[in-house]
């Protein structure tokens, strides 16, 4: 008889031990991640490799990490570059990159306090994010201390290009990790590649 309570006691610890594992795991990386924002630019038109396109590339991505992470949105608005053809879309980004200049956007984010991770996303544009992000960094440059920041890109050959380094020097206090990039033109085929990078976070 007390070998037998002997075992369901064994059996009981070992299951409490292990559902109290899991618990705590998750517990653990929900409070690492806390509340999530996605911020992002992108541009709907005349584009590299995708032609005319009615919804730019990186609001796919941005719009899949909402609906699997449950993130929030900040999206950056300027209607500086609407209806641009795409190659004075590209003399203009190169010069406003040249001279550094910081074009505004509408609207503004209320609180970013209540966030723990931020996701920051653009398309590359010459070899970083489009300097309307820049501006939007300027701003907040001292809003994302001890917050976990991941940036992402769409592209087209580039990769991550100088993002991560640039936005670890725009937020010198936050936690900026490694970074996702994905090809523009396979985003609309490209959830399943979200997923698995964010299921990789933990998401
Ligand atoms: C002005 C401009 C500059 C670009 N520069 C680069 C670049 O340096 N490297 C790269 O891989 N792709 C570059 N591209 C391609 C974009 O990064 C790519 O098409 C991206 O997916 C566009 O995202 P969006 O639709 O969200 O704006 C550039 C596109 C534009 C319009």
């Amino acid at each position: 008889m007390s070998k037998i309570r002997t075992i369901i006691a064994a059996t009981l610890a070992l299951f409490l031990s292990v559902s109290c594992n899991g618990v705590e795991k998750n517990e653990k990386s929900m409070e690492n991640k806390g509340k999530a924002l996605v911020v992002f630019f992108s541009h709907a038109g005349d584009n590299y490799a995708v032609g005319n396109i009615e919804v730019g590339n990186t609001k796919i991505v941005a719009d899949y990490i909402s609906e699997i992470a449950g993130a929030d949105q900040f999206e950056i608005v300027t209607h500086k570059y609407d209806g641009m053809a795409y190659t004075p879309l590209i003399n203009l980004a190169q010069e406003e990159a040249r001279k550094g200049e910081l074009p505004p956007y509408e609207g503004e984010i209320t609180d970013l306090s209540q966030y723990d991770t931020v996701f920051i996303g653009g398309p590359v544009w010459w070899g970083t994010y489009p300097q309307v992000m820049f501006t939007f960094f300027k701003k907040h440059e001292n809003d994302l201390k001890g917050k976990t920041v991941i940036p992402f890109t769409t592209h087209e050959g580039s990769g991550l290009a100088n993002c991560v380094e640039d936005v670890k020097e725009a937020f010198p206090g936050a936690n900026v990790t490694k970074g996702f990039s994905i090809y523009g033109h396979d985003v609309r085929s490209g959830k399943n590649k979200v997923e698995k990078w964010l299921k990789g976070l933990g998401f």
